[in-house]
């Protein structure tokens, strides 16, 4: 494939030096429109680009939910306030949305704070343990809004309507004290009243009070502070089972007896809620919005080597600068570069540098369609829980600057950190 090769050095936003035989084609070429939708990969409605399946359109400016709390028969709420509870989540999770969306996406949730809907049926109902399947989770909303219905003496899913304000998500919080209780879920799929019977003698059907719905285990309680500042917490919860109602999938893997971090190590709060760098990735903040298609480089030409500025993915503000360099290596695959800092969510990030992982649409949430390519050469755990925290290219001993993925047949180089602007040149050979 040599002769195929043409030199190509386009630096986009500062000209490298290049070769004296190298060809120059004009950004222009390799960043036209054109090239852009390459990397909108192709796939199912929660890892492909188009995230139109989620609760609110991509580019959506605001997330409007209504929170409820429930306890049950064999497990009472005690100990904490409805108010307590919402005022230690909602306007942190809706801060966090802030700051990672640019500004783009805020939540507006208010809550019942004044009723504890006590559940007809036991918490052991719902067989939660066992993953509760998705039916499960749809009975226990049904029965969730029975019991509202009930207190409020409302007959009729369109009376229940009307007393409940419009919303986007449904959020049902359980008590702290539920056994076997710990998993909390969010779902892009609506919440309904179950159907009954009309006077009539008709069945009445169900009807549909909220887009998607998340439902909070015992586990949505837990509160930790890492020495380094990170550590779960109620909002974090609130932003990832949230972030589920938009679309998105999870990083983390699902069983295995794989570590939390086995795929993405500390990045992205789909892969860990707790961890060093919690911001969303690129591709993720693209596809909902969040950032526009002039912030991402597609790089689409093999037999090129072209050189690229990126802004911290954290820097403020959605526009100006490049934010993310991709390369489709098919419709639903992909490697993308991204500069990390320490900042925004990523307050507590240590591993500072260029990030880079692969997608692949194909593989279903939790069994690793992100995955952060590692470029250490042997383990390092100077930050936090994971080796890959330290994965990032960069000039720092022990760390890498440079990478080869020999199957992509892309070499991805840190050519310059610039400190004094925080800006990242990288250097994409494709081959
Ligand atoms: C939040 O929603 C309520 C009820 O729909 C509305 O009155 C209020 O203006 C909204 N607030 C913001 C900041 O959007
Ligand atoms: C409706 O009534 C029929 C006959 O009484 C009964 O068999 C059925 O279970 C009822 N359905 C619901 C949803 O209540
Ligand atoms: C993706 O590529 C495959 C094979 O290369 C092709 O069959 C499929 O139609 C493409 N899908 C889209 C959405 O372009």
């Amino acid at each position: 494939m040599v002769s195929q090769l043409t030199s190509v050095v386009a630096a986009i936003g500062l000209w490298h030096a290049m070769p004296s035989a190298a060809a120059i084609i004009p950004p222009s070429v390799l960043t036209a429109d054109a090239s852009i939708g390459a990397c909108k990969l192709a796939g199912d409605a929660v890892l492909g680009f188009d995230l139109s399946e989620g609760v609110v359109p991509a580019g959506s400016s605001v997330v409007r939910g209504w929170m409820m709390f429930v306890d049950f028969p064999d497990a009472e709420a005690a100990g904490y306030t409805a108010q307590g509870v919402y005022d230690n989540s909602v306007a942190k999770a809706n801060a966090w949305y802030q700051t990672s969306s640019y500004g783009r996406l805020s939540l507006n949730v208010s809550a019942d704070v004044d009723h504890i809907y006590r559940m007809a049926k036991p918490s052991t109902a719902y067989d939660w343990a066992n993953h509760g399947t998705s039916y499960n989770q749809m009975v226990f909303i049904e029965d969730a809004l029975d019991a509202y219905m009930q207190v409020h003496g409302i007959a009729e899913a369109a009376d229940l309507k009307a007393s409940l304000p419009e919303m986007d998500v449904l959020y049902v919080v359980t008590p702290p004290s539920t056994p076997n209780f710990d998993v909390s879920y969010g779902s892009r799929y609506a919440a309904q009243t179950r159907s009954h019977n009309g006077t009539d003698g008709n069945v009445v059907e169900g009807a549909e009070v909220s887009k998607g719905y998340v439902t909070f285990g015992t586990g949505f309680f837990r509160e930790e502070t890492k020495s380094d500042g990170s550590g779960v917490n109620p909002a974090k919860i609130f932003v990832h089972e949230t972030a589920h109602t938009l679309g998105l999938p999870d990083y983390y893997p699902m069983g295995f007896g794989l570590l939390e971090g086995e795929y993405v190590g500390g990045f992205s709060i789909m892969g860990s809620i707790g961890e060093q760098a919690p911001d969303m990735f690129a591709f993720d903040k693209w596809r909902m919005g969040w950032l526009d298609d002039s912030a991402v480089h597609c790089v689409t030409e093999k037999g090129t080597s072209t050189t690229h500025v990126l802004q911290p993915l954290e820097a403020d503000g959605a526009t100006g600068g490049v934010r993310a360099v991709m390369i489709p290596t098919s419709n639903t695959t992909a490697l993308v570069a991204e500069a990390r800092i320490t900042k925004g969510v990523d307050a507590s990030f240590c591993g500072v540098g260029v990030l880079l992982y692969t997608i692949d649409t194909k593989v279903r949430s939790g069994y690793g369609p992100v995955r952060v390519v590692n470029t250490l050469e042997s383990e390092l755990r100077w930050c936090g829980g994971y080796s890959l925290n330290e994965a990032p290219l960069s000039f720092i001993r022990y760390r890498s600057p440079s990478k080869t993925i020999k199957d992509l047949g892309i070499t991805i180089t840190l050519i310059e950190h610039d400190e004094s602007i925080n800006t990242w040149t990288i250097k994409v050979d494709y081959i």
